[in-house]
């Protein structure tokens, strides 16, 4: 069974007047420990596809399977506690709490799920030391580079030993140096760890993680595929 099964997700935003459809039936599937790369411009639906398949917004029609539970067919408490569970989240802007140290944000999503005990303190300090941070436990974001801070995010993504990792540009505020860097340390600790990932990017560049499908007028193809023989205009 595939871990994410994507069925035919539309979803419009707006009313009557102003209705605009920004995924038009996008399916995908990925399987468990599978890493992919969703190529798109800015503004043709990535951080819209991901929501969904985050179980953060639902989609207007389609359906969302992960581990062959229909996502959205859960009640609220039962979709954040899969959220939780599950999947790991990365964006672009890091998202770290300015008023705990490196540390202590790794542990943030391990306290919100009740497991702040040693184990998950020493797993968060395992994680520091797998992203290059040993010794920036006790920093603060303020204290650290945006790459740095973004190595932070990741260990905290991870904390809870997501199936499926969603990094919605995790390397857009970067330098080229830092986003190479970023984008090889996700790939190591993908083979590593097991994780499924989905890396989206208008970058394509760093269109090298896994297999490459391209997000286009509303649609999702395999690069290279039958669908898109012309190389898209990103
Ligand atoms: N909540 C919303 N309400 C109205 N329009 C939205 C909303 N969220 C996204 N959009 C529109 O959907 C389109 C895709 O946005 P987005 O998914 O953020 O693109 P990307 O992440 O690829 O840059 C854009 O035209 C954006 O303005
Ligand atoms: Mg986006």
């Amino acid at each position: 069974m595939s871990l994410l099964v994507c069925e035919n997700i539309v979803k419009e935003f707006g009313g009557e007047e102003n209705r605009i459809a920004v995924l038009k039936g996008v399916s995908l599937s990925l399987e468990k420990g599978e890493a992919a790369t969703i190529l798109g411009s800015s503004g043709a639906g990535k951080s819209t596809l991901l929501n969904i398949i985050g179980a953060l917004d639902p989609p207007s029609s389609g359906k969302v399977y992960l581990d062959g539970e229909d996502l959205y067919a859960l009640n609220d408490r039962k979709i954040s506690a899969l959220r939780n569970r599950k999947l790991g989240f990365v964006f672009q802007l890091y998202h770290l709490m300015a008023e705990l140290t490196a540390l202590e944000n790794v542990l943030l999503p391990a306290r919100i799920m009740g497991h702040e005990d040693a184990k998950a303190r020493a797993r968060a300090k395992e994680l520091l030391c797998a992203v290059g941070l040993k010794d920036r436990e006790k920093h603060f974001p303020a204290q650290l580079s945006g790459g740095e801070q973004q190595r932070a995010a990741i260990a905290r993504s991870l904390i809870n030993s997501p199936e499926l990792l969603l990094a919605d540009e995790p390397t857009g505020n970067l330098d080229r140096k830092n986003s190479e860097n970023i984008t090889e340390l996700l790939v190591k600790l993908q083979k590593e760890m097991g994780f499924a990932m989905l890396f989206v990017t208008h970058n394509r560049e760093l269109s090298s993680l896994g297999r490459t499908l391209v997000l286009q007028d509303g649609t999702l193809s395999e690069a290279g595929g039958k669908d898109n023989l012309t190389t898209p205009k990103i």
